[in-house]
């Protein structure tokens, strides 16, 4: 419990003081307890002391009227738990006792294995039924043809999307259209989509922006605080900002030479930028059971480049089969998969020479028979991706037909992206076809470093946020790549690495892969990290294990 509580504050960027952790584990659900004060908080401090906490005990029970729940747990606090040392020695018990029964279910274990028999497998998963809700998913709602029309109607729709998620801070609650803007005197706040950046000599940058009213020139100078901000074409901002003529510094001391000015010779100076960003208030939902969920990507059956052998592995240690982390293998009720899980053909210059199956459809029916050997009680959730043989543009829909019908009914077959909901937990699940984009317009971002691709979407709220690059975007009527709303967990595959971390009460996973080095890869000096599966603890949201299935 002492960890999942620290984790939920780490999260939110907080550091527990270990007298403040004691009292939060002594209220009668301290996990609960722990979201509604991080979800009190205006803004978290890094260090939480003892006495922030009973402060927030005292408002939440003042505010309850000493209805809630939370009465007994402040009575009982206050009463009981006060004195540190004896709730010190309450919990050195606890360990205490913990630690026997853990010793002697041990003693059994290691009995049973000298004796040369396997203990028995009890899946603690297998009790509980499945709980599975759809989110959304284009699949069977695609409304598009991909006219002029629809383009004019996607990016309207994803602007005004957008500009609902940023109406939402607390600094663009006033924001005005850019028209407007540009003849205010004083400052202002308006939302607009970045047509274009460029960077000067002097390394201010220069933003071409636009709204439904109106285009502007912006300056962001190079000392400003929004200077180093990542941004991508494309993508939706709001801007606090002021006139050219009116702007703290003037636009002549940033270059006497050379005015930067639009048509109709405005320019705007940007004192801030703001994202749509990840609230920190955000309360993720918890599982009641205890039960957890697997990730694994990119599989790639059919190429000769497939880690069969230590895929087989994997299988295996999902039925238990294997003497490694079998307990938690016990806990996996869900299993989710987010895309290329066959080869495909012709995705890449070369492809044909390292296919072990040339025919996609028989690559489909060698991935369902191995898909075949996962215990019957756990829900697989499976989406396509970039090798996949669904519409390349995004959002794809799911496999068609003669491919679904390989699945029987224990596996979800989605779109990409696609939001379900686990036990409660809500989940976005993506490709991760756009990491390519964003790899190439953020300074800093690899293919290695996914987590750091992943938190730039979170921060923009956008799955593709970058257009008319690598990756193609078919015209909805409604723009189903914003992420709203916020996930629980959010899960990304596409790069072949591995990655988990914790963002504002999201928890990142990028999946890793089932494939070795390709020669296109080789070509390209990328190095793939197959074969590890992250397991995460539907109760805490937290990342029980990061498995590997190379050894
Ligand atoms: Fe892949």
């Amino acid at each position: 419990m002492k960890q999942e509580i620290l984790h939920l504050f780490k999260c939110r960027g907080a550091l527990l003081q270990p007298q403040a952790l004691n009292y939060i584990l002594s209220l009668s659900d301290p996990i609960r307890e722990s979201n509604r004060m991080l979800n009190s908080m205006e803004q978290c401090p890094l260090f939480i002391t003892l006495e922030d906490v009973l402060q927030y005990t005292k408002n939440a029970f003042a505010s309850d009227g000493g209805t809630s729940s939370l009465e007994k747990s402040v009575t009982k606090s206050i009463t009981e738990i006060i004195p540190s040392e004896n709730e010190s020695e309450i919990i050195l018990v606890k360990e205490g006792k913990k630690e026997i029964q853990k010793s002697e279910e041990l003693s059994k274990v290691e009995e049973l294995k000298s004796s040369g028999i396997s203990p028995p497998w009890h899946p603690i998963a297998k009790e509980y039924s499945v709980q599975f809700k759809k989110g959304k998913d284009i699949t069977g709602n695609s409304t598009c043809s991909g006219d002029i029309k629809d383009f004019v109607q996607y990016f309207c729709d994803r602007f005004n999307q957008m500009k609902k998620l940023l109406r939402v801070r607390r600094e663009l609650a006033g924001a005005v259209k850019l028209e407007r803007a540009k003849k205010q005197t004083d400052k202002f706040a308006t939302i607009c989509i970045i047509a274009d950046i460029r960077t000067t000599k002097n390394g201010h940058r220069i933003l071409e922006v636009e709204d439904d009213t109106d285009t502007a020139t912006v300056l962001i100078k190079k000392d400003s605080k929004s200077a180093n901000l990542p941004l991508v074409k494309d993508e939706v901002i709001g801007i606090i900002g002021s006139p050219s003529r009116q702007g703290s510094g003037t636009f002549h001391s940033v270059s006497p030479q050379k005015r930067y000015k639009n048509e109709e010779g405005s320019l705007l100076y940007a004192d801030e930028i703001i994202v749509p960003d990840v609230p920190r208030t955000h309360e993720p939902h918890f599982s009641k059971e205890p039960i957890a969920a697997a990730f694994v990507s990119d599989i790639h059956v059919g190429s000769k480049t497939f880690l069969e052998k230590e895929f087989d592995r994997f299988l295996k240690w999902l039925n238990g089969k294997l003497d490694y982390e079998r307990e938690l293998a016990g806990k996996i009720k869900y299993l989710v998969i987010p895309g290329d899980v066959v080869d495909g053909i012709g995705v890449y210059p070369g492809q044909l020479d390292e296919l072990q199956i040339v025919d996609v459809f028989s690559q489909y029916e060698k991935f369902a028979s191995l898909m075949q050997s996962i215990p019957d009680y756990i829900q697989v959730i499976i989406l396509p991706g970039n090798h996949d043989v669904v519409r390349p543009a995004e959002p794809q829909p799911t496999f068609p037909n003669e491919i679904a019908k390989l699945f029987d009914k224990r596996f979800v077959l989605l779109g990409n992206p696609a939001t379900f909901s686990i036990h409660g937990v809500d989940v976005l699940a993506y490709h991760g076809r756009s990491f390519d984009d964003l790899i190439m317009a953020i300074q800093g971002l690899t293919y290695n470093t996914p987590i750091d691709a992943m938190r730039e979407l979170l921060r923009m709220r956008h799955l593709v946020p970058i257009y008319g690059e690598k990756t193609p975007i078919a015209p909805e009527h409604s723009d189903m790549l914003v992420i709203d709303p916020v996930p629980d967990i959010f899960v990304t595959g596409h790069v072949h690495d591995i990655g988990t971390d914790y963002y504002n009460g999201v928890t990142m996973i990028n999946a890793s892969a089932w494939q070795s080095q390709t020669s296109y890869q080789k070509m390209l000096n990328f190095n793939p990290n197959p074969c590890y599966v992250p397991v995460v603890d539907l109760q805490t949201l937290r990342v029980m294990n990061l498995l590997n299935f190379a050894r």
